[in-house]
């Protein structure tokens, strides 16, 4: 119940521009930005990517940072700031996922606009991908729940033109079971979180326990025989120890091979965790968000668990 609480009063305090523009100029959450946030522009994201992978054999998920937008100028500077980050990595051989949210490429303004900048950015990765051995992945976010039909939409319809591209689904959400169901049918690629986001019980799973079953149910679907039969591309994008461990197991069990699935998490979040999966030869993959508008992502980071409480008092009082 607590944790639901600080998790809305932290999604709220993501939402506020007032906030943002405070906070985000405040030398005092500086703390803050470093922990979750990579770098400043396309080229330094890019370097940080060839950077984990190098060290410590960890792929990367680039994130150019901007959300819930509603102003064209910033939704082209979205646009612009992701199709650098992809003429980058052609000119690397490097296994990158680029991760887009749909209200960030114009979806609040006119949802064909967003069709649009998302059909160019999925061309623009098969490209970097036919010019050099790097493999590349247009990644789609999953944001709150108004706008889950049209995300689904939009993966389809470039899965079904060939185009590299990967569906984020959300265990809290009680239709996840049947999105999921269609997406393995289709032998996509899926990557399960739990949500960031805060649901109505007539539609959403509300309380932690019931959120992890549901993560286990769906992983089970995702490691089962009907899955690997059809090519279905299994993301498990946690930092739950016990989900990780059942994930591994279904593996094992079912005769799933390391490089055929694989692991994902989050810049700042366990990165130990993930230096040690990909140790024991898993395949790991870390989000790695960058640019100017860093502290919505943060906070809803702050929001996953009250312990981080203490986090963002310290960077507040400096
Ligand atoms: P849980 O919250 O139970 O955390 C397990 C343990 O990890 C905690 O006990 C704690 O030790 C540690 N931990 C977790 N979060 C932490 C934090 N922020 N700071 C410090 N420690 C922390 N959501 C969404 O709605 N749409 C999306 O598109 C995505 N995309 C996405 C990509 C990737 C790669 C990841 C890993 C996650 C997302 N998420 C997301 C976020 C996701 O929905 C979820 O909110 C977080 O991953 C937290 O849930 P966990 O499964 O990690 O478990």
């Amino acid at each position: 119940m607590f944790a639901r609480l600080w998790q809305s009063s932290m999604i709220a305090l993501a939402r506020s521009g007032r906030v943002t523009r405070v906070m985000q100029g405040s030398r005092a959450t500086a703390g803050l930005r470093d922990r979750y946030i990579a770098a400043g522009d396309h080229t330094a994201g890019v370097a940080r990517a060839a950077a984990l992978w190098r060290a410590h054999g960890l792929r990367a998920s680039l994130f150019y940072l901007g959300e819930y937008v509603d102003d064209p100028a910033l939704v082209d500077e979205n646009v612009a700031a992701k199709r650098a980050v992809v003429r980058a990595l052609g000119a690397t051989d490097l296994d990158v996922h680029v991760s887009v949210d749909m209200t960030q490429v114009g979806h609040l303004l006119d949802p064909d606009l967003a069709r649009r900048h998302l059909d160019t950015l999925a061309a623009d990765i098969r490209a970097a991908a036919d010019a050099r051995p790097g493999v590349h992945a247009l990644m789609l976010d999953m944001e709150d729940v108004s706008v889950v039909d049209a995300t689904i939409a939009l993966h389809d319809g470039l899965a079904d033109r060939g185009l590299p591209v990967a569906l984020t689904l959300q265990a809290y959400l009680k239709r996840t079971a049947a999105d999921l169901a269609a997406q393995i049918r289709r032998g996509a690629r899926v990557r399960l979180v739990k949500g960031a986001f805060v649901g109505a019980p007539s539609y959403a799973y509300t309380r932690r326990a019931d959120v992890k079953a549901n993560s286990r149910r769906l992983i089970d679907a995702m490691f089962g025989p009907e899955a690997r039969d059809r090519g279905f591309y299994p993301i498990v994008a946690t930092h739950d120890d016990r989900l990780i461990a059942h994930a591994r197991e279904r593996a094992r069990a079912d005769g799933w091979v390391p490089g055929t699935y694989e692991f994902e998490m989050l810049l700042g979040v366990r990165e130990p965790l993930a230096r040690a999966l990909a140790a024991e030869g898993e395949r790991v993959r870390l989000y790695v968000p960058f640019g100017r508008d860093w502290w919505p992502y943060s906070v809803r980071r702050i929001g996953e668990t009250p312990a981080n409480a203490l986090l963002l008092a310290r960077s507040l009082v400096g």
